[in-house]
């Protein structure tokens, strides 16, 4: 992987590791990547949308016409795959995959399914590790995904699994994809949630559940605004921005 970002890590400060970490796992559609953007920015963090970096691999795999269950093969495009993300920490931030804006693409159920195909093989979650430790810089960081807790950062001071119900997830990113201008069946949204959980929680490596000494919250019925009070309530004043 040749990571790039906006943002200008330094690759010292993230070996350092000493930057605290705040892991935000659960389902698609839970709402993590909306809560953790606001609460990145809310403390002056760094933001990992850990799940952005899986869809692009799977989409560079695609436009590579790599089949998706070669292990090995998807893992060398892992390897040399660049992904940038091109923000301001506020609304999403744009991502390049290979120099081409796949922002658009990324979000799609199809680059999902992709992202979930691909992120079951062992050697694919491996190319990605150190990637993904690389964003622990200071101040600090909110990571967003489905083992950021459990495997990339046990040690996190942090931790919360976010859920929602499977109807009110498929509710959410039909509106959400409806507001993008895509139109889907709500029954087979419905259904792609239902079977991208079901492959993300029984499969064998970095299975999507929560860290033992997380806070589980179900944002079912909960504005995203009272959810995002209830995680920044985690965080100490004192690490927090002025
Ligand atoms: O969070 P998301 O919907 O963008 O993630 C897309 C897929 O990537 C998800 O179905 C499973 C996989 N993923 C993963 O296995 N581990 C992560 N830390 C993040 C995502």
């Amino acid at each position: 992987m040749s990571p790039s970002t906006s943002r200008g890590r330094d690759p010292a400060t993230a070996a350092g590791a000493v930057a605290p970490v705040l892991t935000i796992d659960g389902p698609s559609g839970s709402g993590k990547g909306t809560v953790s953007r606001m609460v990145a920015h809310a403390l002056g963090w760094h933001y990992l949308d850990s799940g952005a970096l899986y869809r692009a691999v799977g989409l560079a795999a695609a436009w590579e016409q790599i089949d998706l269950s070669d292990a090995e093969a998807v893992a060398a495009c892992a390897s040399r795959t660049v992904i940038r993300f091109d923000g301001d920490g506020e609304g999403e931030p744009k991502v390049w995959v290979n120099g081409k804006d796949a922002t658009h693409q990324l979000r799609m159920e199809t680059a999902g399914a992709a992202a979930s195909a691909i992120a079951a093989h062992p050697p694919v979650r491996g190319a990605l590790t150190d990637l993904q430790r690389s964003f622990r810089a200071d101040p600090g960081l909110v990571a967003d995904g489905r083992d950021m807790g459990t495997v990339i950062f046990p040690d996190a001071p942090f931790k919360v699994f976010l859920t929602a119900s499977a109807e009110e997830r498929a509710h959410r990113r039909h509106k959400q994809l409806k507001e993008k201008g895509v139109s889907v069946n709500f029954d087979s949204l419905l259904h792609e949630i239902s079977a991208r959980d079901e492959r993300d929680a029984s499969r064998a490596v970095a299975p999507l559940k929560p860290a033992p000494n997380a806070l589980f919250l179900d944002s079912t019925g909960r504005s995203i605004g009272e959810v995002v009070q209830h995680v920044l309530a985690l965080v100490p004043e004192s690490m927090r921005r002025p």
